[in-house]
This record gives C-alpha cells, structure tokens and sequence, in this order.
C-alpha cells in the first residue's frame, strides 16, 4: 500500500481523494506547523512514497534526506513554491508540484479587497464606530481616495496579475500599466493595458502598485527604501505575494514619513511576525496571509496536490510540476 505524510490537516477533498485510491494517509496529529526536527522525525525510516506539504514547511536536502529514497513527490499546498529547495529536489529525483489557478480568482479578490479598503479607510472606520467615537456626519470625516478611474500599476504579469488587471478595467475603469520581465501583447490589446520595461516608470505614475511576483532571488526587496522613494506621495502598495519581496522595515519608514500614501499587505517577511511599526500606523492594512482562504479554494487545492500526487504514483506526469526529474 503507497503511503503519503501530509504535513498539517487540510480540507477533507484531498485527503479523501488520496484515500480512494487506496493510499494510506498518514496526517500530521498537531494542527500546527512541524519544527524542522519534528518534520524530520515524522519522515526518517517510514518509506513514505509521497509527502503533501505546505508553504510554511521549509523543504531542503536534509528533508529530502530524512524522506529517504522511496519519495517521489512532494505536493506543494500553494501556488508559490519559494519554500522549496528545487536544486535539491532534482539532485534527490523528487517531483515538485504546486497548485496554480484555482486560487487565482480568490486571490484576485482579495487584492481587490485590500485595495478597495485601504482606499475607502475601512479598517480605520471601523475602529473608529467600535470605540464609539461617530458623533454624526461629517464633510470631512475620513475622506478616502477613488479607486474606480485610477492608475493600477501591476508588477508582475503571472495569472494572478492579470485577473487583478481584468478586474481593474472591466470593473472600475482602472488604467492599467504593468512591469514584467516579458512583454505581453494580447494582454495588452485586450486591457488597453502599457507596458513599462522600467519598475520606476510604472511606479512614478501608479495610484495603485500591486505585487504579484514570485518570490526569486531577483524579487527579493524589489520594494525597498529607493523604489518606495520612486511611488506617488498619495500611492498605495498592495502585497498579495510573498512578504520578502518588500523590505518591511522600509516600508514601515515610508508610511512614517508619508513617502507613499498607505499599503495593504497580506504577507511579512519574517512569518507570523510582522514589523511591529506597523501596530501604531493608521495607513496600513493587514491580513495573515489569507488570500486564497475561501473554502471552495482550499478545497481545490487540496484536490490538485491530491491530483499531483496520485498522476506522479500511477507512473504518469503530475499536470502541476514544477520541478521534473
Ligand atoms: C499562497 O500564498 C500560495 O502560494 O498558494
Ligand atoms: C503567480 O502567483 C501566478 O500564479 O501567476
């Protein structure tokens, strides 16, 4: 019988495809992330041939190592993948898989809902009626910013960005620019979208910068003190991709300093933590990394690396690889 580890409980769909297969699934007990040790412990001497982890699970060769040689996949429960030491897993033969586009459009949404809220000062104003401070209607009360007719800046043009672009135009009459290390001219048909080869450009003229990277080497504090310095005064900073690709430190002097106009972010740098700065600030947004939490979305997820796992076990081709043997 082929056993898998999961490395936390996810939404039953999955598990239960696994299970129909006649695979053992073997859950990890606590609900919560594995210390290294633990997950090391959890792997070492039991022969599993597949391992469904999450984006919290840091994967390197000495997790390989500790999964033996019988592995042949490890099922990534996330769209990113950054969590992953994909050298390693090629040297090991392991097969990585992710699970792209079902969380688009939840992801998608989310952005818009940061966007839509940090604009519209909703965190703020809701404090502001839960401490009892509404003493009537103002003309000058909380004034916000238009989203509808502005300028969106989409840095990175991936799936997500492009339906965060979609909506932008269709829904609110945004005028798009996005910033990407390959030009894409259907899209740019489609959106009336333009195309700025030059971060800066994009980021002089935007009322809105979206981030919609992977985290690379080559992302990492692509928001920093010198391109924050680069944003509109009145600008906002979405994040809905991975914390490191924005130096939080930076980030937490900009809004101090009123360098850009306020941010909403769903990631952090150093997770769970976040910059304490941002506890004090009124223009800043955040959430813990939910993006894709809806539960039709985690469930899908769940189905694909399911998928994945199943395709690389009955000897075909996982449709999501990221990394093939
Ligand atoms: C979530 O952050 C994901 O990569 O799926
Ligand atoms: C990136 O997150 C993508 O799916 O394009």
């Amino acid at each position: 019988m082929k056993k898998i580890f999961v490395t936390r409980l996810i939404p039953d769909r999955g598990l239960a495809l696994l299970k129909k297969q006649g695979y053992e699934v073997v859950v990890n007990p606590e609900d919560r992330v594995l210390r290294r040790e633990e997950l090391i412990m959890f792997l070492e001497g039991k022969n599993y041939d597949a391992v469904l982890c999450l984006l919290t699970d840091k994967i390197d060769k000495d997790i390989f190592a500790a999964a033996g040689s019988q592995v042949k996949i490890f099922a990534n429960y996330a769209v990113g993948f950054d969590n992953i030491d994909l050298a390693a897993a090629r040297e090991r033969n392991v097969l990585i898989t992710n699970t792209p586009d079902v969380l688009n459009e939840t992801v998608a949404e989310h952005t818009f809902a940061l966007m839509l809220a940090i604009a519209h000062r909703i965190a703020e104003a809701d404090q502001f009626m839960r401490d009892g401070k509404y003493k009537g209607w103002g003309p000058m009360l909380l004034l916000g910013a238009d989203v509808s007719h502005s300028t969106l800046g989409i840095v990175g043009l991936g799936r997500i960005g492009a339906l965060v672009a979609k909506h932008a135009v269709k829904g609110f009459d945004m005028r798009v620019l996005y910033y990407d290390v390959k030009r894409n001219e259907d899209f740019e048909k489609e959106f009336n979208a333009e195309f700025r080869p030059n971060l800066d450009d994009l980021l002089h003229e935007a009322d809105f910068v979206s981030i919609h990277v992977p985290l690379l080497p080559s992302t990492k504090h692509l928001m920093n003190a010198d391109t924050l310095a680069k944003m509109k005064k009145t600008a906002y900073l979405i994040n809905t991709s991975r914390g490191p690709v924005i130096d939080e430190h930076a980030l937490e002097q900009a809004l101090e300093k009123g360098i850009i106009g306020g941010a909403a972010i769903d990631v952090f740098e150093n997770e769970p933590l976040m910059d304490l700065g941002f506890k004090n600030l009124d223009k800043i947004i955040v959430t813990p990394h939910i993006a894709s939490a809806t539960e039709e979305t985690r469930q899908k997820m769940g189905e694909v690396a399911a998928r994945n796992i199943i395709a690389a076990l009955e000897g075909q081709t996982p449709p999501n690889l990221v990394v093939m043997k």
